[in-house]
């Protein structure tokens, strides 16, 4: 057996591999375009920090996609300039390299296009696309770097490649949901066990939160934006214009979800616990409720195990390589 194994090593680019957390695709899809360069990944590491993008200076990507949040916020919406609210939750930037589109109802078909979302986005950064280039080109540092990578003046397409591009490296894998699909059996505590049967059988989660990143990167109506026949958020709608896609959102990636509280697009779900009662009570009534979401008739020791299973999907998160 051994033999085909070690031929599938030494063929597969070691270097590359090894930088992929266990558990995740080794092969990144990264567009053509804008290949993943050391220098421009520092780049756009740099910019992600840096406060300078928002108009007053006050807020960076990383105030919203905070690192020590798993690169959300642990707030139930996102706050910008001037303590602005906005109407949805800061989403993990975890693992986007594997996405297909962007943005809770996927309005951004790349992350080149997302990432100039924010900066102007008025609740957000407030900042002015010729300000912001402005403001770059007179930092000799930014303006040094951006020739060196890009070997021309500051301009918008090239923050956001750089920007982009440093988002691709932010990777979480190696839980101990993948250390026992790896064959360590002792990985899962026995609860977490009995929960990964629960998600995968009786209570479906997996027709949604498939595959090694936990989504299947498409658009589902789960209820959470409908109260009492009400629509509050029309999501993928805005953009499908399909009658079905009202209150749709794309199914997030569950890597990390532990410490990504609170919950949902409009962060109105507290807890894992709130979230699988959520599910178990089959979700909102609305017209177009997704047909998987139906009462599930849980008991309380595959509830609980259901929660240890989500609790068991937090792992290394590694960036900028
Ligand atoms: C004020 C808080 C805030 C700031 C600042 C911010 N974001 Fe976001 N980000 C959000 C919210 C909220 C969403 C979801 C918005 C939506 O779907 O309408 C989001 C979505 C995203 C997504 C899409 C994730 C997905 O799953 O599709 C990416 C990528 C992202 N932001 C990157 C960035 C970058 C890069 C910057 C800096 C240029 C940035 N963000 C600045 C709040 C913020
Ligand atoms: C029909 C598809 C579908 C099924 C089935 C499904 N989910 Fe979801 N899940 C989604 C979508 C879509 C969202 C985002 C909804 C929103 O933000 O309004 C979501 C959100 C979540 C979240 C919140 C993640 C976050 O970062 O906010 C958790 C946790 C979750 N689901 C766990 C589960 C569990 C556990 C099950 C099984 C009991 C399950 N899901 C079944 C599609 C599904």
């Amino acid at each position: 057996m051994s033999l085909l194994i070690l031929v599938v090593l030494l063929f597969a680019a070691p270097a590359e591999r090894s930088r992929i957390p266990l558990g995740l695709d080794a092969y990144r899809p990264v567009p053509e375009t804008n290949p993943l360069t050391p220098e421009k990944i520092a780049l756009g590491r740099r910019l992600f920090f840096d406060r300078r993008l928002s108009r007053d200076g006050s807020i960076a990507c990383a105030t919203c996609h905070d690192p020590r949040h798993a690169f959300a916020d642990g707030r139930a919406v996102a706050v910008g300039i001037e303590g602005r609210k906005g109407t949805r939750n800061v989403p993990t930037l975890i693992n986007r390299v594997y996405g297909k589109s962007y943005f809770l109802d996927g309005r951004a078909p790349t992350l080149e296009l997302q990432a100039v979302g924010p900066i102007l986005n008025p609740i957000e950064m407030d900042m002015t696309m010729r300000d912001l280039l402005t403001r770059l080109r007179k930092d000799a540092r930014y303006a040094v770097r951006f020739r060196s990578v890009f070997h021309r003046d500051v301009n918008q397409e090239d923050l956001a490649a750089a920007l982009a591009s440093y988002v691709r490296t932010i990777l979480s894998g190696g839980s101990r949901l993948d250390r026992y699909m790896n064959g360590d059996v002792s990985a899962l505590p026995a609860p977490a066990k009995l929960g990964l049967n629960v998600f995968r059988g009786k209570a479906r989660c997996v027709a949604c939160h498939a595959g090694p990143n936990l989504t299947d990167e498409s658009f589902h109506n789960t209820g959470l934006a409908w109260r009492n026949g009400e629509l509050l958020d029309p999501g993928r709608f805005a953009i499908s214009n399909r009658p079905e896609d009202r209150g749709a959102f794309k199914t997030p990636t569950l890597r990390e979800v532990s410490r990504t509280a609170p919950y949902m697009h409009d962060g109105s779900v507290a807890t894992l616990e709130d979230v699988v009662d959520y599910y178990d009570r089959g979700g909102n009534p609305n017209p177009g409720l997704d047909p998987e979401l139906r009462p599930l008739r849980l008991i309380a020791e595959e509830k609980q195990a259901l929660v240890a299973f989500l609790r068991s999907l937090s792992g290394t998160i590694k960036q900028a390589r």
